[in-house]
């Protein structure tokens, strides 16, 4: 399996805006990925940011004059989008937001933007004031009408000191956003609530029990569902990672609350997927103020939490139900054992040694065809198997 830019031809505008030293970190990120960029540099950007930098940082030569003559023909407005997988504009500033809007094209970017063959998306990046008047909201509109892909822009402090929309989305989202944006749309129009992380369960006010769940093969999964075009929406027990771009989430400490968060949102959901290691027992009683030692030994009585998974599943139309098993051993006994029982289309099954806690996993997937199994590799990468094993199993879905 190969990350979704490996190859992919990415020419990359930067227009003059403070948030251009961010575009470093995202040339950066494109080209750890594996993809080719090509960076174009307005005048305005350049003010802000040395074509030496992007050089430095793509391994190519950097654009910023339409009459550059080292392009053979002098037509680098035509050749750098010919053969490119997209074009990407970030920081977009208002005013070269406005110059595409109206289909100017008097600068080398503006110009390759109207002569490109492939799409387009851009990261505004302005004050407040800028982004919210009528003229730029106009422009917005303009632009999504014209296909042009908009990627944020962001709410919180600016540049400027002023506080409002218009940042410019952080690099690791833009690189999200575009991945998302270049991914096959196989769970397109579907809905999907997932549980992630581990639960935990309190003792008293500073202890409790959980488990080394991390997180990451749940918020991988969820971050592969949107890529795919779902509508995520993640209950997370406590784990420290952020929420991927394009998933919504709540967060919840122990099992009762993941439990009632589930059956709050399922009804709205049409696939539901168990990634949580949730605690299976948790303190009959727990104590208001911090336990005190005092004898040798100490015991703590311990009742069922629900099964969140089985009784999704259970309910009288549910949603498709995936379930994952994690095992130290036996794994296709187990896994296939938890597919039957608890009424689950499909279980993604894997060892405690290969899954837990670490960036890599190897999994299995258990359906009733079966066993298959897929390549030990990153868990987004695993995550993208099983997304694509997952929609080939989906009913089609009846036409509007
Ligand atoms: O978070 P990471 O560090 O990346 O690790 C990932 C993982 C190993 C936790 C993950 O890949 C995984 O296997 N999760 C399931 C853990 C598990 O063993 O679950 P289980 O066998 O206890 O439960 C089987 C299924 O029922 C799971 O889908 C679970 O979410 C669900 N379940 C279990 C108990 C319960 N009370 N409610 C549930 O919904």
């Amino acid at each position: 399996m190969t990350s979704s830019l490996s190859n992919r031809k990415i020419v990359v505008g930067v227009t003059g805006g403070i948030a251009a030293y961010k575009t470093a970190e995202l040339v950066r990120l494109l080209v750890k990925a594996g993809a080719e960029v090509h960076v174009v540099l307005t005048e305005g950007g350049a003010h802000f940011v040395t074509a030496v930098t992007f050089q430095a940082l793509s391994g190519n030569p950097v654009w910023t004059d339409a009459w550059d003559a080292r392009m053979d023909n002098n037509m680098a407005h035509i050749d750098l989008t010919r053969g490119a997988d997209a074009v990407l504009v970030a920081p977009a500033s208002a005013d070269f937001m406005s110059k595409l809007a109206h289909g100017m094209a008097n600068d080398l970017l503006s110009t390759l933007c109207l002569a490109r063959d492939c799409p387009l998306l851009i990261a505004p990046a302005m004050n407040r004031q800028m982004w919210e008047n009528p003229a730029t909201q106009r422009n917005v509109r303009l632009l999504r009408d014209d296909g042009i892909a908009l990627l944020g822009p962001d709410a919180g402090d600016q540049a400027c000191g002023e506080v409002g929309n218009g940042r410019m989305l952080e690099p690791e989202d833009i690189f999200e956003g575009l991945v998302a944006f270049l991914s096959p749309k196989l769970l397109a129009g579907r809905r999907v609530l997932m549980t992630a992380g581990p639960t935990f369960e309190a003792i008293d006010p500073v202890r409790g029990i959980t488990n080394i769940s991390s997180g990451k093969m749940g918020y991988a999964l969820a971050q592969a569902c949107a890529r795919a075009g779902a509508e995520v929406l993640l209950v997370s027990g406590p784990v420290a990672l952020d929420t991927p771009y394009g998933v919504s989430r709540i967060d919840v400490h122990s099992a009762s609350q993941m439990h009632q968060a589930v059956m709050h949102h399922v009804a709205a959901h049409d696939i539901f997927i168990g990634v949580a290691a949730v605690a299976d027992y948790r303190p009959v009683e727990v104590a208001t103020d911090k336990i005190k030692k005092t004898g040798a030994e100490m015991s703590v009585a311990l009742t069922r939490n629900p099964d969140i998974l089985a009784g999704v599943a259970a309910l009288p139309s549910p949603p498709f139900c995936v379930g994952f098993a994690a095992e130290s051993r036996a794994l296709d006994e187990y896994a296939e054992g938890k597919r039957v029982a608890k009424k689950l289309q499909l279980v993604v099954g894997n060892l405690v040694q290969d899954g837990m806690g670490g960036d890599d996993n190897r999994v299995t997937l258990y359906d009733a065809a079966g066993r298959h199994p897929l390549p030990a590799a990153s868990k987004i990468e695993v995550a993208q198997g099983i997304v694509e094993h997952l929609a080939r199993m989906l009913p089609a879905r009846a036409p509007h």
